[in-house]
């Protein structure tokens, strides 16, 4: 080798090791927050952790709901690659930390407290063995609806509180020519809606053996063909270019007078303060009628791929920072969601957060607090996906509500 090639070669050498010293003070984040709330609550925690003097190695990967991001984690997972945090929901938390794949954050949860003030619907998640594996940043809840409060009021609509009253005012929005209902035909969407009609339909401990005990029984049942036969009538309440259609999308035809009502978590919150409404007053939010009193909740966790061995100082400053009570308030002020710390002040809360806040707690002293099956909190993937299939299959009109209940039945057998 000449002198000029041996520099070269020890040059490369130096650039690699700085380039890989560079790249173990940052931290890759995996993640799904690509809409404009989303993105502006994102940009909350970058900060945080760049006032640490961590670095912020960005993987988003568009999709609301996350099913494209789990895919490509399980395809960086098998190639050896891991990303070093990840935005998770329920089940995908445990199932990785059954694979072995999660670092024990342990010595970060003693030092700052967790056990007494992470609510214990979540904890279920964010703990595994007894091992803390994740760390909750908040917790939405998915049985809302939102409503352009000028639009009711131009067309006389009260907020309804019954499924007879939501039907009436959607089909006075209908006669003046407004979507009633803007939704995106996404398979997560669509199953969305199905959490929140199930839940209405049937009441708690229908959705509870249905969904999260997959009681075959409930599952074929009467009262689960209703729920298909509201999810049809829904159906005629779309616009005729739904499908596919992202869910940032739809809440801005709300936003922007196009529609009346959207069905969808409390993310859609971000969109709306995002374009410069006010909750309450712009815009409303009603838990879903017939589901008042009962909660359906998901909450984003950040889980740490072992990178071979304890967590490191980055994978530890980070999961701290999600869990300080100031992050995460003004993280979730801006997301939409609530705190997933039982003991944090609603004081920087408008009145939807308030609302959630408040919400929660009583679903979780009443007993009716369940898990989304949408977001990954009441079954597994595998059946998670088969109950999708079913259900965007009924929406655009493959199956007759007597047809998706039996198949409904079968699927989550099969997937079992
Ligand atoms: C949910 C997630 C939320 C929200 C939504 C749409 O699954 O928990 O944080 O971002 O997807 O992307």
């Amino acid at each position: 080798m000449n002198a000029i090639a041996r520099g070269l070669k020890v040059s490369t050498a130096i650039l690699a090791l700085t380039a890989g010293i560079a790249a173990a003070q940052d931290v890759e984040v995996l993640h799904w927050w690509t809409a404009g709330g989303e993105a502006a609550a994102l940009n909350v925690l970058k900060e945080d952790l760049a006032a640490q003097g961590i670095g912020w190695e960005d993987m988003p990967v568009a999709g609301g709901g996350g099913e494209q991001a789990m895919t490509v984690l399980r395809a960086r997972v098998t190639s050896g690659n891991s990303p070093t945090a990840v935005q998770m929901l329920g089940f995908d938390i445990t199932d990785w930390a059954r694979e072995g794949a999660l670092a024990n954050l342990n010595p970060v949860a003693e030092e700052n407290g967790w056990e007494p003030v992470v609510p214990d619907a979540i904890k279920a998640f964010s703990k595994y063995d007894g091992e803390w594996i994740a760390a909750p940043v908040n917790v939405h809840s998915t049985n809302w609806v939102w409503a352009n409060a000028d639009v009711l009021e131009e067309n006389g609509i009260e907020q309804p509180e019954t499924w007879d009253e939501f039907v009436t005012a959607m089909e006075t929005l209908q006669e003046a020519g407004i979507t009633p209902l803007a939704h995106g035909g996404q398979p997560w969407q669509d199953a969305t809606l199905f959490d929140a009609v199930v839940l209405s339909t049937g009441g708690g401990d229908f959705y509870k053996a249905a969904l999260i005990d997959l009681d075959p029984e409930a599952l074929n049942s009467d009262t689960m063909v209703e729920a298909f036969e509201r999810m049809a009538t829904l159906r005629g309440f779309v616009d005729d270019n739904f499908s596919g259609r992202d869910w940032n999308l739809a809440s801005a035809m709300v936003i922007n007078g196009e529609a009346g009502f959207q069905m969808m978590g409390d993310w859609a919150k971000g969109e709306f303060l995002g374009a410069g409404m006010t909750e309450g007053e712009d815009f409303l939010c009603f838990r879903f009628p017939g589901t008042q009193g009962s909660v359906t909740f998901n909450a984003d966790q950040f889980a740490m791929f072992d990178q071979g061995g304890e967590v490191s100082p980055q994978q530890a400053a980070f999961a701290q920072a999600v869990m300080s009570p100031e992050f995460q308030v003004a993280f979730n002020v801006v997301k939409g969601s609530v705190p997933a710390r039982t003991d944090v002040s609603d004081e920087e809360f408008g009145a939807c957060g308030k609302k959630g806040m408040a919400d929660l707690a009583q679903a979780a002293a009443d007993g009716t607090l369940y898990g989304s099956m949408a977001h990954g909190y009441a079954v597994p993937a595998s059946v998670k996906n088969a109950i999708f299939d079913v259900v965007t299959a009924h929406f655009n009109g493959e199956f007759d509500a007597q047809t998706a209940a039996e198949e409904l039945a079968t699927a989550v057998e099969i997937a079992q």
